[in-house]
């Protein structure tokens, strides 16, 4: 496995694996790599030829008072990690080599903004967050041109963002989700789960057992458009809200959604519920597919 910091000796490296007919399979990270990540890899590997890596904290989805400088930087832990994991490239860029314009603030002048499905759930509470995501995702996309790319399904709004813009952008790559991996107890896996306490990973499991409920109240039919009004989903969105809060968390949405994430018409047989709640500082996500 090689460890490079440049674009120039990615470059190279991905001109010579593209010349021999090779796949390029891409797994983006921020780093400080849990077991989910490398079930990315593993789908990668499964998929591609090269699998390459890139661990990079990109400033510029982060908002104003969130987590970017405590963010962990853990490369040398990585590292190994993806070794074990069979990965032949890490990419690991600093922020002049990603936004060389920028003064180190990740703010250049070119961005890639998906409007609309950028700018609701996820996106009303973090302004920005997904144009950051877009753009760097875009930005990767360039350097490593690969032919497919895995993204974990826990971030499923940023899922949607990137193969809409892929899609509309024309961008020659294939998107690849992997399904949430998950704690035995159920808690979805993400590198801010290291914030957590022992108790509050413990508390924590509530998310999933919430969801995993609220699919099996949308099964069983009481809820369906055909018995009920759309007002259904808003009163059962409201008390898991209220379940969660009398747990301990703040729940910022919980949400019943067509795949798209738009509300659900009776036309939808297949639904996301997503849920984001603060338990302490630490912000969760998790979500949860069904078909009804
Ligand atoms: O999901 C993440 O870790 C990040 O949002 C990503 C896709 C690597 C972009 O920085």
């Amino acid at each position: 496995m090689q460890i490079i910091h440049t674009i120039s000796e990615l470059r190279e490296l991905v001109t010579a694996g593209k010349q021999t007919g090779k796949v390029i399979g891409f797994v983006p990270t921020m780093g400080n790599l849990h077991q989910g990540h490398l079930q990315l890899v593993k789908m990668a590997l499964s998929t591609s030829d090269i699998v390459i890596c890139s661990i990079f904290v990109n400033p510029l989805q982060f908002g104003e008072g969130e987590d970017f400088e405590q963010y962990p930087r853990t490369l040398e832990a990585d590292a190994k990690k993806l070794q074990q994991a069979g990965c032949d490239i890490i990419f690991a860029p600093a922020v002049d080599e990603m936004y060389p314009e920028s003064d180190g603030g990740g703010r250049d002048q070119s961005q890639v903004s998906v409007p609309g499905i950028s700018d609701i759930l996820e996106g009303a509470s973090r302004p920005g967050h997904f144009t950051g995501v877009a753009t760097i995702v875009a930005k990767l996309f360039n350097m490593v041109q690969p032919d497919k790319a895995v993204f974990g399904a826990k971030d499923y709004q940023q899922l949607q963002v990137i193969q809409r813009f892929v899609r509309e952008l024309c961008f020659p790559v294939e998107i690849l989700s992997h399904p949430i991996v998950r704690e035995n107890n159920g808690l979805a896996m993400s590198s801010r789960n290291g914030y957590l306490s022992e108790s509050q990973k413990q508390q924590a499991a509530a998310l999933y057992k919430t969801l995993q409920g609220l699919k099996k109240q949308l099964q069983t039919g009481a809820y369906s458009f055909k018995n009920n009004s759309l007002k259904s989903y808003a009163g059962i969105e409201q008390q898991a809200i209220e379940d969660l809060n009398a747990q301990g968390f703040m729940t910022d949405y919980l949400t019943i959604r067509s795949t798209d994430l738009m509300p659900p018409t009776e036309k939808d047989k297949h639904l996301v519920i997503l849920v984001a709640a603060y338990l302490g500082k630490t912000r969760l996500l998790d979500n949860i597919q069904l078909s009804i």
